[in-house]
């Protein structure tokens, strides 16, 4: 197998992505950060050199890490941070294919810039590489004008679990226009008001693949292309049937392929990413929910305005949904398979409500541990021999872990409950999941149980819980390690919402760490 080699430097700068000087963390001076782009198959070696005055980590979002649990880069989870001045060798083999993205893990660090796309090629593209003549990566993302170290004590002083922080801006490949004037002029912040909007440039006739990831912190966004038809052909790294929408959700943390044909004859068009402050507690004066990247089909380097005509009427959506599974149908069919155990796991979680100082997820609220879980369970926290009528909780961590052990290889099912009046994105790592069922307020039927769809339901990483409402997953707990499960906002995240699974015991009892994952431990 091929190796290839990735060096990612992180550090703190001034910039001013959209007009307002901030600062902004970095990666190779980047923002957002370089393409990582290797082959099903390779072995890719990622040197993180952290600059920062601060610890940090790095995830890759949706890649398995089968056999390197120590490589997901989750801190409390899975490591410790890298500390100031220091250096860690990511180290691992990409088994999948399709569109991941990476992202600091240490708390909401991710929000203030270390965010970069993951594209893993493979021959078994071709099969829809004949749909499209160009492939582009398109970065979505909420945006602070402020860090997130800033926003958080507001956000987590009691009283405030629902008054999230409020994005003052939408970018697309990190730009986007600001009107300067939206802040009053004693304001404090530095504004030029030169900040542009993101331009693609088509060529008449062909056929463009659009990579869609949502790197933000919170807010969901709906992507349309004026005057031109979009078709959904992977979603999370899974291909999916080509199915034709006039704008399609994707909530944070999400992928999306989507498809068009530049086959229009005005010379510009607005492609459009509507970010859904409907879903948000309340509304930011400052904040254009209109977020736009400019499609020319004569190389124009400004916004001459387009004016052609628009559905707004989606803008009145309430809802931050997803894209209905049902339209979602894998390209590749893989029937769910047959759950081992007749107990789901069932968790409910909450966030805000009744006067909740954090998030709960059952009755515990994730605080990060200094010793990551990982290395607590090498270490010889195993299995309390998961007995699934009590849920298989382990006890054997500390009250701010709920860890939920499937010590040897099972599928199960887990069933998440929303008592949150809010949507939520849920990721899990390590693991694709099955979608077996979904729905918005109530609470799953569990006559409908054994009729569940096996036959090819939509399978994916990063799901959206609506609000009251629930998620039936299930995945084949056949990798070995500590893997998060969490909301993928990352204000709820750090307010508490993360729960694990500890997986295959029977596999981990054989680890020990590598001496340079340990040594994160060690500094002071
Ligand atoms: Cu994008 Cu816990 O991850």
């Amino acid at each position: 197998p091929t190796t290839r080699v990735f060096n990612l430097t992180v550090s703190e700068i001034q910039a001013a992505p959209d007009g307002i000087l901030r600062p902004l963390l970095v990666i190779n001076g980047q923002f957002p950060g370089p393409l990582i782009r290797v082959n099903q198959g390779d072995r890719v070696l990622i040197n993180v050199t952290n600059q920062l005055s601060n610890g940090t980590s790095m995830h890759w979002h949706g890649l398995y890490q089968n056999g390197t649990n120590w490589m997901d880069g989750t801190v409390g989870v899975t490591q410790c941070a890298i500390p100031p001045s220091d250096s860690f060798l990511y180290n691992f083999t990409v088994e999948q294919f399709g569109t991941y993205w990476y992202h600091s893990h240490f708390a909401t660090q991710y929000t203030d810039g270390l965010v970069g796309p993951f594209i893993v090629h493979s021959p078994e593209e071709s099969k829809i590489q004949e749909m499209y003549d160009y492939d582009q990566v398109v970065l979505l993302q909420d945006y602070y004008h402020n860090l997130s170290t800033t926003l958080l004590p507001g956000y987590l002083a009691s009283g405030n679990e629902n008054a999230e922080p409020l994005p003052d801006n939408g970018l697309i490949q990190g730009t986007n226009f600001f009107n300067c004037s939206s802040y009053p002029p004693d304001s404090g912040y530095i504004c030029d008001q030169n900040s542009t909007r993101a331009i693609f440039n088509v060529a008449q006739g062909k056929r463009y693949r659009f990579r869609l990831i949502n790197t933000g912190a919170f807010g969901e966004f709906q992507v349309s292309i004026d005057n031109h038809t979009i078709q959904v052909i992977e979603a999370d790294a899974t291909l999916v049937q080509p199915v034709t929408v006039s704008r399609l959700p994707i909530h944070i943390a999400q992928r999306y392929s989507i498809l068009f044909h530049a086959n229009q004859t005005a010379t510009n068009y607005w492609f459009r990413a509507h970010m859904n402050d409907l879903c948000f507690s309340a509304e930011n004066p400052v904040l254009d929910t209109d977020v736009r990247a400019l499609v020319t089909y004569t190389n124009s380097t400004s916004d001459p305005n387009p004016t052609q005509s628009v559905d707004w009427s989606y803008a009145l959506d309430a809802s931050c949904e997803d894209l209905s599974t049902s339209d979602l149908v894998p390209y590749d069919p893989l029937p769910a398979p047959q759950v081992d155990i007749t107990y789901p796991i069932e968790v409910s979680f909450q966030i805000g409500n009744y006067a909740l100082d954090r998030a709960y997820i059952n009755s515990t609220t994730w605080v990060p541990p200094t010793v990551p879980t990982l290395n607590q369970a090498v270490a010889g926290l195993h299995a309390n021999d998961a007995n699934f009528s009590t849920s298989g909780v382990s006890t054997a961590f500390s009250a701010s872990q709920l860890v939920v052990d499937v010590p040897t290889y099972k599928v199960v099912d887990v069933l998440i409950n929303s008592l949150d009046e809010g949507a939520h994105p849920f990721h899990l790592h390590g693991h694709q999941f099955w979608i077996m069922a979904s729905g918005s307020r109530g609470d799953f039927e569990w006559n409908s149980y054994p009729t569940l769809n096996l036959t090819n339901p939509m399978r994916r990483d990063t799901l959206t819980v609506d609000a009251f409402g629930w998620a039936l997953i299930r995945f084949k707990a056949d990798n070995p390690g500590l893997w998060a499960l969490h909301c993928h906002i990352s204000w709820h995240m750090e307010a508490g919402l993360l729960m694990q699974f500890q997986t295959r015991d029977d596999i981990m009892e054989g680890w020990t760490l590598p001496s340079d994952v340990l040594a994160l431990c060690d500094a002071k």
